[in-house]
């Protein structure tokens, strides 16, 4: 809002102000701008990314195809096969991910032999858009063999149809574009065998030609837009729980996740048994979304990536005893992961793991500067493990910022044993894990106004409000999240990284709710949460400046919440207020040391809802959304807020020269 403009509103606004106007009590909020605090960190605000909810393949990951490569235990799981279909491995091309398919000559030339997959609960096909088919072929015999290859809708209506002509007798890559003649969320994937056979297949994958940044083995565009949307500033990998594995052997392992896509081998995730409830026999891990592209994302978005890798320990909820862990003596090669970890992202190309990062296509290295070591650990188990991880990577890479854990609570025994174990062992950051209750997040907006300044900086690295009675993704939800987040941003002095989790849910394949963006195979809706996050990260500021009421912190009295930042690059403060209440409250803001607050440019960024169930869909996204709005008024040097009731406000004041 320019300064012609909000003269214009003064004009038409301005009413004589004083104390208790209308009989309602005004707040006098107090910011201090001759003293501008600690700095914030680029990473304040961020996501933390999880393959779980189908939140990677068939969701993020823009692959259609499920079980492309015929790896899962099952090998025909997600295909329907017709006519002579076998599977084999002899002589497979990829040895990491060895079936493959034959098709052979159906055995009457009036019967079709050909294979069909359904995709991650359907594929999304968009009309007029292209689709790019690609497969490894082999004509068995050495005669030219034909594939029909048809991108149908649930009623086999035929929406897009191409040839591919297989020649060799060796294994080579084949590819054809597909357009789509009509808008599908629930597609299929047809390829017929055509000539005689025997054809040998392998790796079978369709991707939208149109993917974020329009990469081959890229990411969906509008789930991956909606990330960079947030404007992250770090961005968490590869979770949670699946960092660490049932069994040690299904743990996440990086090095698996890295090379050309046909070689990383398929993997169990550990979300399709997690709640038997919720279980989702056809949920894998392909890797083809691995760690070179989560690094290329996290820079697509310029955030600063943050890989967490296994530290010897198997799901500590699934596996109580010591002898389901790596024992200490053993834990060499993963610490060497971790420090080839390292290398992968900033070795020089010369080194083995900065060549393959160059090799994949990105010479240059992806400034690496955190890592973390072990997802949500607790106990001794975890701190003997821990320690001689933090010994190796300080001695090869002092420069490397270490986040080690607090445990699954916000307190309790685990994170009051973990908090001076993390100090002894002088990691940069403690990851701490929150999954609360309305009443919880309302009442913890001070819970690092106390907070040691001398031990390590905070990572509030999974949070989120879980309203009673379905875990709803409301506006209640996110509105408590907002007050909370006043704290985190007051104590940016030591908090230095937060992320809601999860970020993303399928609706047709989640175990876990709430999470912060939910999709289905065609459309993408943004959650009150999200808006939320949005609005911090886009408003981060650069520094800490004291905001007060009767010289105290605004933490939750009459349901206000407030915290205020200074944005040093463009001279502006930005104010965010959450009035909790179902009771409208009048705010006056005094920004000590302005001259002239008539002559400042005032931004107003609302986000308020009646409904506090109010909810978005994929029908109705934009149901709950933040606006830009509200006339400001001010006298002499404040600023008059009228905050509606249940709402969050950010309040952005510019002062001229
Ligand atoms: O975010 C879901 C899960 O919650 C994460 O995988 C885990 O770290 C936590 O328990």
């Amino acid at each position: 809002m320019k300064k012609n403009f909000l003269q214009l509103i003064v004009l038409m606004c301005f009413v004589p102000f004083s104390l208790g106007v209308s009989g309602q009590s005004t707040y006098k909020f107090e910011v201090n701008t001759k003293k501008i605090g600690a700095p914030i960190q680029s990473t304040m605000y961020g996501q933390f990314f999880e393959d779980i909810n189908f939140g990677a393949d068939g969701g993020l990951y823009g692959e259609l195809v499920k079980n492309r490569s015929f790896d899962f235990p099952q090998h025909f799981m997600g295909w329907y096969t017709f006519g002579k279909v076998d599977i084999s491995t002899e002589n497979a091309p990829f040895n990491r991910n060895p079936n493959y398919v034959i098709l052979n000559e159906a055995s009457h030339p009036h019967k079709q032999t050909g294979i069909e997959n359904e995709g991650f609960r359907g594929m999304g096909f968009k009309e007029g858009k292209s689709y790019r088919f690609t497969v490894w072929g082999k004509s068995i015999k050495g005669e030219e063999q034909t594939i029909r290859v048809e991108l149908l809708d649930p009623h086999y209506h035929i929406l897009g149809s191409e040839k591919v002509i297989i020649k060799a007798n060796e294994w080579s890559k084949y590819e054809v574009i597909i357009k789509s003649n009509k808008t599908e969320p629930k597609g299929r994937l047809r390829v017929f065998l055509e000539s005689k056979g025997p054809l040998a297949l392998e790796h079978v994958s369709l991707f939208p030609v149109d993917t974020y940044k329009g990469r081959e083995n890229g990411l969906r565009k509008d789930l991956a837009q909606a990330l960079e949307d947030m404007s992250p500033g770090i961005f968490r990998f590869p979770g949670g729980c699946i960092v660490e594995g049932t069994e040690i052997h299904d743990r996440y392992d990086w090095k698996k996740t890295v090379g050309i896509v046909e070689n990383r081998p398929v993997n169990k995730n550990r979300w399709e048994y997690t709640f038997k409830n919720r279980y989702f026999p056809d949920y894998y891990q392909s890797y083809g979304l691995g760690f070179y592209e989560y690094f290329l994302l996290a820079e697509d978005m310029g955030a600063e990536p943050l890989p967490v890798v296994n530290c010897g320990l198997t799901c500590q909820y699934q596996n109580e005893h010591e002898e389901c862990y790596v024992a200490v003596e053993d834990l060499g090669p993963y610490i060497q992961d971790a420090l080839d970890l390292i290398e992968f992202a900033n070795g020089p190309t010369t080194s083995t793991w900065g060549g393959l990062r160059a090799e994949m296509g990105h010479p240059e290295p992806f400034n690496l500067k955190f890592i973390g070591i072990g997802n949500e650990q607790w106990g001794e188990a975890y701190t003997k493990r821990l320690e001689p991880f933090v010994k190796a990577l300080r001695a090869k890479y002092p420069e490397i910022k270490i986040i080690g854990s607090s445990g699954p609570k916000a307190d309790g025994k685990e994170f009051d044993y973990l908090w001076p174990e993390m100090k002894k062992l002088k990691v940069d950051l403690v990851d701490e894990h929150y999954y609360q209750s309305p009443e919880w997040f309302l009442s913890n907006a001070s819970r690092y106004d106390n907070y040691d300044r001398k031990g390590p900086a905070v990572f509030a690295g999974e949070y989120a409000c879980h309203m009673p009675k379905g875990k709803a993704n409301n506006f209640a939800s996110a509105l408590y999240e907002a007050a909370f987040m006043t704290g985190l941003e007051r104590n940016a002095d030591i908090v230095h990284m937060c992320t809601y989790a999860p970020l993303f849910a399928h609706v047709d394949a989640w175990q876990w709710r709430p999470d912060m963006i939910w999709f289905d195979n065609m459309r993408v809706m943004k959650t009150p949460n999200y808006y939320v996050q949005q609005m911090y990260a886009q408003n981060v500021g650069t520094h800490v400046v004291s905001l007060t009421s009767n010289k105290k912190p605004v933490t939750g009295d009459d349901g206000l919440y407030a915290s205020a930042v200074y944005d040093k690059n463009n001279q502006s403060y930005i104010v965010k207020i959450v009035n909790t209440e179902a009771k409208a409250k009048k705010v006056a803001i005094d920004f000590k040391g302005f001259k002239k607050a008539s002559e400042a440019d005032v931004e107003l960024l609302v986000f308020q809802n009646e409904n506090l169930k109010a909810e978005n869909s994929l029908d109705n996204p934009n149901q709950v959304v933040p606006k830009t709005l509200q006339p400001t008024r001010f006298v002499g040097n404040e600023f008059l807020v009228d905050v509606d009731p249940q709402t969050f406000i950010v309040y952005k004041v510019k002062q001229q020269k």
